[in-house]
């Protein structure tokens, strides 16, 4: 796995990354942005503010009360395990630091423990511990497999030391995919310390048991708020961060020409917490016509895919009020092949205006709306 950039999930801005071979990197993920109008540093104190509509202000206020709470990871932190690691982490540490930039930052808050389980019980799950062998990802409960990663269909492998595996075996996280508007459930309560992050099953003696028995299906429905429209005549590779994980984007939705699709809009009131923030999911969008295979992945430098994709979406909830990103990739200021906004849904209540369009966001550094009822549509089109 590669670096991420990115974070995942719950982070308007997060950046993160998989740690590879026994390398491990501080990771100051102190970044998050739920709006693009605010910025505040480690102490909270908003150090950029700039009002760009007139609902601002009001965005800003609510932005800077989640931001508190709700913050994203930006920044990152492991490690990847083939040739280029070092160059990944680089690359990722400054990634994020200029994401700082256009990113609230929060100092999360607390030390309380790391992770929340997610609360949905509503899931009627099936997964039976210490049934499943460890080379077989399970079939169930939304999850889909990931074969362009070659790591037996999971999205990362990896142990609370931070090294990483290719294939599923005793004493790791095997961290999966669940299909579009979900996500998954499975990630230990004890975090490592150091900031980066670990989820999934965890193998035992050859097989899979549940990190968070709290849930007994693997995947969660998001809160519906947000979706996808393409009125494009290529697809839209939308790739999640596979966070807690790796934090590599690397969790497909395949947004197909002239279709919709569903997106995770992460509840940050009960998914992960970082180090007792909350986060957000958190998407790297390709250009139009490249295939999830070629674009969910960690990209090579300029290769403009991946964590070198042109926009970053961010999508979580708090508080009864859902905020949708697009956030500037600062590896990749090209303008996509195709122009973005998000609009209301019909009967929704949405606050806001957000759009990339011929390479410029209605934002200062990109953009956010509120959802406060109903659902936003994220529209794609030329
Ligand atoms: C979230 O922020 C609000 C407002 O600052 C605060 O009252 C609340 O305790 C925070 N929640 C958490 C979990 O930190
Ligand atoms: C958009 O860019 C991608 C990647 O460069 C390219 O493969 C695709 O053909 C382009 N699509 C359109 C509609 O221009
Ligand atoms: C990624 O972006 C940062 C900030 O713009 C830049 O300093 C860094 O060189 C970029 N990484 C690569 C590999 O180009």
């Amino acid at each position: 796995m590669k670096f991420s950039n990115v974070v995942s999930l719950m982070a308007f801005a997060s950046l993160s990354a998989a740690a590879p071979m026994h390398i491990h990197h501080a990771h100051k993920r102190d970044v998050v942005y739920l709006t693009n109008t605010v910025i505040v540093d480690q102490n909270g104190n908003t150090v950029d503010g700039q009002a760009t509509s007139t609902s601002a202000a009001e965005q800003k206020a609510a932005a800077t009360t989640i931001v508190e709470n709700v913050s994203t990871t930006s920044s990152e932190s492991s490690a990847k395990q083939t040739s280029t690691s070092e160059e990944a982490s680089s690359s990722a540490s400054s990634t994020q630091s200029s994401t700082k930039a256009t990113s609230t930052s929060t100092s999360s808050s607390s030390s309380s423990s790391s992770s929340s389980s997610s609360s949905s019980s509503s899931s009627s799950g099936s997964f039976q511990d210490g049934t499943i062998a460890c080379s077989e990802l399970p079939s169930m409960d939304h999850v889909v497999s990931i074969d362009w990663l070659d790591y037996g269909g999971w999205a990362s492998v990896m142990n609370e030391n931070g090294d990483t595996s290719s294939e599923c075996k005793d004493g790791y996280y095997c961290s999966y995919a669940c299909e579009s508007g979900y996500s998954k459930t499975q990630w230990p309560e004890d975090q490592p310390s150091d900031g980066r992050s670990v989820g999934g099953l965890y193998c035992k003696n050859g097989y899979l048991y549940r990190s968070n028995t709290d849930e007994d299906s693997l995947c969660v429905e998001g809160k519906g708020t947000a979706s996808l429209k393409s009125e494009l005549s290529k697809n839209v590779a939308f790739c999640m961060t596979d966070y807690p994980g790796s934090e590599n984007m690397v969790i497909p939705t395949n947004l197909e020409a002239g279709s919709t699709a569903d997106l995770f809009v992460a509840d940050s009131d009960s998914y992960y917490t970082w180090l007792g923030g909350k986060t957000s999911a958190q998407y790297y969008v390709n250009n139009a016509g490249v295939s999830v295979e070629d674009g969910c992945i960690w990209g090579e430098s300029g290769s403009g895919v991946g964590n070198w994709a042109p926009l970053v979406v961010g999508a979580g909830y708090s508080g009864g009020i859902s905020y949708i990103s697009l956030i500037p990739n600062p590896n990749n200021s090209d303008a996509p092949n195709y122009s973005v906004s998000i609009e209301a849904a019909d009967g929704a209540d949405v606050d806001g205006d957000c759009s990339y369009i011929d390479g410029k966001f209605s934002g200062e550094d990109g953009c956010t709306v509120s959802v406060k009822s109903g659902s936003a549509v994220i529209k794609f089109y030329n």
